[in-house]
């Protein structure tokens, strides 16, 4: 287990590097000069890209990041309060500049923000700015406000089209890209703070977002993962009113894409024409992420999900019926408010029905401004644990045996790094598996290449290039 993390963080510095020309700005060194800041990230996808077009912005206005928060004129967080711990991690952060010096901006950006607005001054005196994701294009301007004297300034509007032009964004990885092209959120799930701290459902012009793909490509980026929240919830605001499979299929024809992934699926927008564009175009890779969130319709329905079981596990007999097989994995939340044994075990039936690739796991965590905050029927956090403990290992179960099926097979991957305890390379494939291989080539970084797989466990596969 501590391998497989010490590995992916290998990867990600060794991919970071591998560029030339391109920089991986969250490791440039602090050389003392000029206006600095330091950005550390919390939760999603969507914050990490949010992040990477908030670093652009600042170094187009003459900012260099540096690595360290002391080594920083402004210390920012981007912040996620998906579940308690999450926010509070946040709040333990900014403790450690209680009485920081003068002269020092800390600021906190992202769902916290949002969330708790002008109430994080009164927690932490010393945060001068507080701005959620609607606004990081007044960034600028606010930072200019302290700079000039101002003691306090928020950017905390919601329903706004703003984004940073996206040719500014400073992108982490040097073949791989985000695009966001829905932002927010119009489901009403009763646990979700989402549609609270991202505001209403906002999409991007299908030629704007064509338009970054092509971009992309020119850059040698190969792989673009198109992001939202429900990101299937796509609706083209232009004349040219694409459906998101449609889109998906556009951006999968970019000359120089090779690879395009989309995150995360609602269920309930999920239609055969995204199958359809899947058979279509080997170049959309073979995952869906599809989160259920209980196998119980009893539960669903006190989240609002929108769905009952039957018609979700209609939609993975819809994925399961395309050309080639296609990976599924999911989101799941144990202990809901009013959750029965029999509601468990219909989530862990649901398991083995869907058979997942791999899934995220949750114990509920009551969040503000949520309909689900003051439901009755809440589940000890013991018991939370204990059917966190147990969704886990059935599904490790699954996924073992699902893995061990492609002992044998050839599978491309794009590499995406090296690791330095044994020189073993990592790649994806593009059903998202995480593949650690031997190979007697150097430099593969970025390259795909074909490996066999010899060995499965739990969480990866591993193999040999097959040169
Ligand atoms: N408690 C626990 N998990 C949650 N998620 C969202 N809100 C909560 C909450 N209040 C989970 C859902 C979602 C994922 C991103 O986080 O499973 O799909
Ligand atoms: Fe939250 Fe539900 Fe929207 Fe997902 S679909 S972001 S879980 S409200």
């Amino acid at each position: 287990m501590s391998a497989s993390i010490n590995s992916r963080v290998d990867v990600r510095l060794e991919a970071l590097t591998a560029k030339p020309g391109l920089q991986a700005h969250s490791l440039l060194p602090d050389n003392g000069s000029g206006r600095t800041f330091y950005l550390e990230t919390f939760g999603c996808q969507m914050n990490d890209h949010d992040s990477e077009k908030v670093a652009g912005v600042l170094v187009e206005r003459g900012y260099r990041q540096v690595e360290s928060p002391d080594a920083a004129g402004l210390v920012l967080y981007n912040t996620c309060s998906i579940r308690e711990k999450a926010a509070h991690k946040v709040f333990s952060r900014l403790g450690l500049y209680r009485g920081a010096k003068e002269g020092k901006i800390i600021g906190v950006l992202g769902c916290v923000a949002q969330q708790e607005g002008e109430v994080i001054f009164d927690r932490a005196p010393w945060v001068s700015l507080v701005c959620g994701s609607a606004s990081y294009q007044k960034l600028p301007d606010l930072i200019g406000r302290l700079e000039a004297g101002e003691r306090r300034v928020t950017g905390l509007d919601k329903d706004t089209d703003e984004t940073f032009e996206t040719e500014m964004t400073r992108r982490d990885h040097p073949f791989r890209a985000y695009i966001t092209i829905i932002e927010g959120c119009d489901k009403a799930c009763t646990y979700c703070v989402v549609p609270f701290t991202r505001g209403p459902e906002r999409s991007r012009a299908s030629e704007n977002v064509l338009t970054e793909a092509r971009r992309l490509a020119d850059s040698a980026y190969s792989e673009i993962q198109l992001l939202g929240q429900t990101v299937n919830s796509y609706r083209d605001p232009s004349p040219r009113r694409m459906s998101f499979s449609e889109l998906l299929t556009a951006v999968a024809e970019t000359p120089g894409i090779r690879r395009v992934r989309f995150t995360t699926s609602h269920p309930s927008d999920f239609g055969a024409d995204i199958v359809q564009a899947m058979d279509a175009h080997p170049g959309i890779c073979d995952h869906v992420h599809l989160p259920v969130q209980s196998g119980s319709t009893r539960i669903l329905r006190a989240m609002k999900r929108t769905y009952t079981r039957d018609e979700y596990l209609e939609r993975i007999q819809l994925i399961r019926g395309a050309r080639r097989p296609i990976s599924v994995t999911s989101d799941i939340i144990v202990g809901f408010p009013g959750e029965t044994e029999q509601d468990f075990a219909d989530t862990l039936s649901l398991l083995d029905a869907a058979q997942y690739d791999s899934i995220f796991s949750f114990k509920y965590s009551p969040r503000p401004n949520t309909a689900a905050q003051h439901m009755t029927g809440a589940i000890p956090e013991e018991e939370q644990g204990r059917r966190l403990a147990i969704v886990q290992d059935h599904q490790r179960r699954i996924q073992t045996t699902r893995n061990e099926t492609m002992i044998g097979q050839t599978v491309e991957v794009l590499v995406d790094g090296q690791s330095r305890r044994d020189g073993q390379w990592a790649g994806r494939t593009s059903s998202n598996r995480m593949v650690n291989f031997t190979s007697l080539r150097p430099g593969l970084l970025g390259q795909y290449h074909l490996v066999q797989v010899t060995g499965a466990g739990p969480n990866s596969v591993v193999g040999h290039h097959l040169i």
